[in-house]
C-alpha cells in the first residue's frame, strides 16, 4: 500500500477515475430528479429520495465529484510534466484525494438524511467544509513545492490556471460559506445572499473555469502537435480573468434588493466577460487552425473541443442574461437550469473528459482500451446535451414570459410537463455517456494493451 501511493503519477490517476465514478452516481441522482419532475409521486414514502434532498445530491456530486475531481486529477498529471520535475509528494495529494472524496461522499451520505446547510453550492456541512479545505491546502502545498523544484523556467499558461484555481478557492470558500459560523454556515438575512452568490458564482467562476481552462490549453497544442499560438495573449487571457470574474457574482441576484452599484458593477463586467472568453477561444482555435482533421480524429481533443464549442455558446448566453431587462423573463426558471447545463457538463465536462482520456494511457502505461467507446461517448453527451440545452431553454422562456404577463406559476405547470418529459429521456442519453466512460476507463486499466517503454517515453515527450 505505502509503495503503492508513494507511485508517480498514482494520486493523478486516482482522482481521474474517482471523477469517473462519480460521474455515474451524479447521472443517477440527476435521472432520478428528472423521474420527480415528471411524476413527483414515483418514489413516494422514501424519504431519502425526495427531490429536495437528491437534487444537491446530484448537483454537487456532478460539481464537486465529477467536473472538478477529474480535473484536479490532470492538473496533477500536467504540473509535473509542464514543469519537468516530479510531483514534490505523492502522498501528500494521495490525503488530498482523501480529504476530497470525503467532502464528496458526504453529499449523497448526509443530504439524504438532511443534514445540509441549505444554501445552494454551499450545502456540505461544516466538517465537510473542513475537509475541503484540508485538501485544498494539501493540493497548495505540494503545487508550490513542485514548482519550488521546477527544472523548466517557463511557467506555461496551465500552470497559472491549476495554482490559481486553489489559491482562490482557500480564499473564497471559506467566505461564501460562511464557516465562522459552523451551527449554520449562514448570515442572518439578506447579506446571506451576498455570501452565498459569492461562492455560487466562484465555483464555477474561479474553480471550475481556470481548471478546464488550464487543461484545455494542456491538450489542444499537444494533441495538434502545434505551439501555442500566443503565450502573451493566454496570459493577457489569465489576468482579465481575474479582473473581471472576480467579483460579479452579483449578477446572480439581480432581481434582489442588493446595493444598485454591486448590480451594475456586476453587469458591466459580466458583459465585459466576451473580452476574456474570446482571447481563449481564439487562441486555441487559432492554434488548432489547419489541424482539424488531427482534433476530429482524435476523440480525447474532439472532446476538449467540444467544451471549447460549448464554453462559447455559455459565454454568449451569459453575459446577455445578465442585463437585467432579460434576466426579468429568464431568472428563476428552466432557462438557467439549461445554461447551469452547457456550462458545467459542456463545458467543464467534456474538457474534463477530453483531458482525462489524452492523460490516461501516459499515467497508467495502457491502451485505451477502445477509442471508439470515447467517440460513443462524446455522441451520447452531445445529442443528450444539444436536447436539454434546447428543451430547458423553451422551457424557461414559456414559464419566464407566462409570468412576466401575470400568469400564475402553477397554471404554467401542465405547460412543462412535455418539457420535463423530453429532459428525462434525454438524460438516459448522459448516463448511458457516463456508464460507456466508466466502462471504457476500467476495461483500459485492466485489458488495455500494455504500452512499450519506448511508445510511453513518445507519449511523455508529445505531453
Ligand atoms: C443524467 C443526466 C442529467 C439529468 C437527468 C439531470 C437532471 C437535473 C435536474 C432534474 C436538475 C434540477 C433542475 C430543477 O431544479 O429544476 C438538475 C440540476 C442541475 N444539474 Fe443536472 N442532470 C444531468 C446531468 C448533469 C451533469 C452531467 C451536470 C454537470 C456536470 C449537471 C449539473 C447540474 C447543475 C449545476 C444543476 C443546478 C442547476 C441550477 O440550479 O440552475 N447535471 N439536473
Ligand atoms: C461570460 C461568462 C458568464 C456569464 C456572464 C454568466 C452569467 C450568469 C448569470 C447572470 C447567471 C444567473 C442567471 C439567473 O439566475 O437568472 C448564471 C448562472 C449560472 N452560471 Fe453562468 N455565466 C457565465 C459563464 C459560466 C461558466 C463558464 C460556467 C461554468 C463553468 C457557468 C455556470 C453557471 C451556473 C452553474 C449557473 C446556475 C446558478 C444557479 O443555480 O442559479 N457560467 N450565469
Amino acid at each position: 500500500m505505502i509503495k503503492f501511493i508513494e507511485k508517480p503519477q498514482s494520486a493523478a490517476l486516482a482522482f481521474m477515475v474517482a471523477g469517473a465514478v462519480w460521474f455515474v452516481v451524479g447521472a443517477l441522482y440527476g435521472m432520478v430528479s428528472a423521474i420527480h419532475l415528471v411524476s413527483p409521486e414515483f418514489f413516494s414514502n422514501i424519504p431519502w429520495l425526495v427531490f429536495g434532498r437528491e437534487r444537491p445530491i446530484h448537483v454537487n456530486t456532478m460539481l464537486y465529484g465529477f467536473v472538478g475531481t477529474m480535473l484536479i486529477g490532470c492538473g496533477l498529471y500536467y504540473m509535473p510534466a509542464l514543469l519537468r520535475t516530479r510531483l514534490w509528494s505523492e502522498p501528500l495529494a494521495w490525503t488530498g484525494f482523501f480529504l476530497w472524496n470525503l467532502t464528496v461522499a458526504s453529499g449523497p451520505l448526509c443530504f439524504s438524511f438532511g443534514y445540509t446547510q441549505g444554501r445552494e453550492y454551499s450545502e456540505y456541512v461544516w466538517l465537510a467544509d473542513v475537509s475541503l479545505m484540508l485538501s485544498v491546502v494539501c493540493i497548495i502545498c505540494n503545487l508550490v513545492m513542485t514548482i519550488v523544484n521546477r527544472a523548466e523556467q517557463q511557467l506555461y499558461v496551465s500552470v497559472w490556471y491549476f495554482m490559481a484555481a486553489f489559491l482562490w478557492t482557500a480564499g473564497n470558500y471559506p467566505l461564501g460559506n460562511v464557516m465562522w459560523h459552523p451551527a449554520t454556515g449562514a448570515m442572518p438575512g439578506l447579506i446571506d445572499s451576498l455570501f452565498l452568490w459569492f461562492w455560487g458564482h466562484n465555483l464555477p467562476g474561479l474553480l471550475i473555469t481556470p481548471l478546464a481552462t488550464g487543461a484545455a490549453y494542456f491538450v489542444i497544442p499537444r494533441a495538434t502537435r502545434t505551439p501555442l499560438n500566443s503565450h502573451t495573449l493566454s496570459l493577457v487571457g489569465f489576468w482579465m480573468l481575474v479582473a473581471l470574474y472576480t467579483h460579479i457574482g452579483g449578477h446572480h441576484v439581480l432581481q434582489s434588493p442588493i446595493p444598485n452599484w454591486l448590480k451594475t458593477v456586476s453587469v458591466v463586467d459580466s458583459v465585459a466577460m466576451v473580452i476574456p472568453v474570446s482571447i481563449v477561444v481564439l487562441n486555441l482555435w487559432m492554434t488548432a487552425r489547419g489541424a482539424g482533421a488531427r482534433v476530429w480524429g482524435d476523440p480525447a481533443a474532439r472532446l476538449v473541443m467540444g467544451g471549447i464549442v460549448w464554453y462559447i455558446v455559455t459565454c454568449i448566453q451569459g453575459p446577455l442574461q445578465s442585463l437585467p431587462f432579460l434576466q426579468r423573463v429568464t431568472h428563476f426558471n428552466n432557462w438557467t437550469v439549461g445554461h447551469a447545463h452547457i456550462a458545467m457538463l459542456g463545458f467543464g465536462g467534456y474538457i474534463a473528459l477530453g483531458a482525462m482520456w489524452h492523460i490516461i494511457p501516459i499515467v497508467s502505461g495502457r491502451e485505451i482500451y477502445s477509442q471508439k467507446l470515447v467517440s460513443l461517448q462524446f455522441g451520447l453527451l452531445t445529442f443528450g446535451l444539444t436536447g436539454f440545452f434546447l428543451v430547458l431553454t423553451a422551457a424557461g422562456l414559456i414559464q419566464g414570459s407566462a409570468w412576466h404577463n401575470g400568469e400564475t406559476v402553477y397554471r404554467v405547470l401542465p405547460e412543462l410537463a412535455p418539457f420535463m418529459a423530453s429532459r428525462a429521456a434525454l438524460g438516459i442519453f448522459i448516463l448511458t455517456g457516463s456508464l460507456v466512460g466508466i466502462f471504457n476507463l476500467f476495461m483500459t486499466l485492466r485489458h488495455g494493451r500494455e504500452l512499450e517503454v519506448r511508445q510511453l517515453q513518445r507519449a511523455e515527450e508529445a505531453a
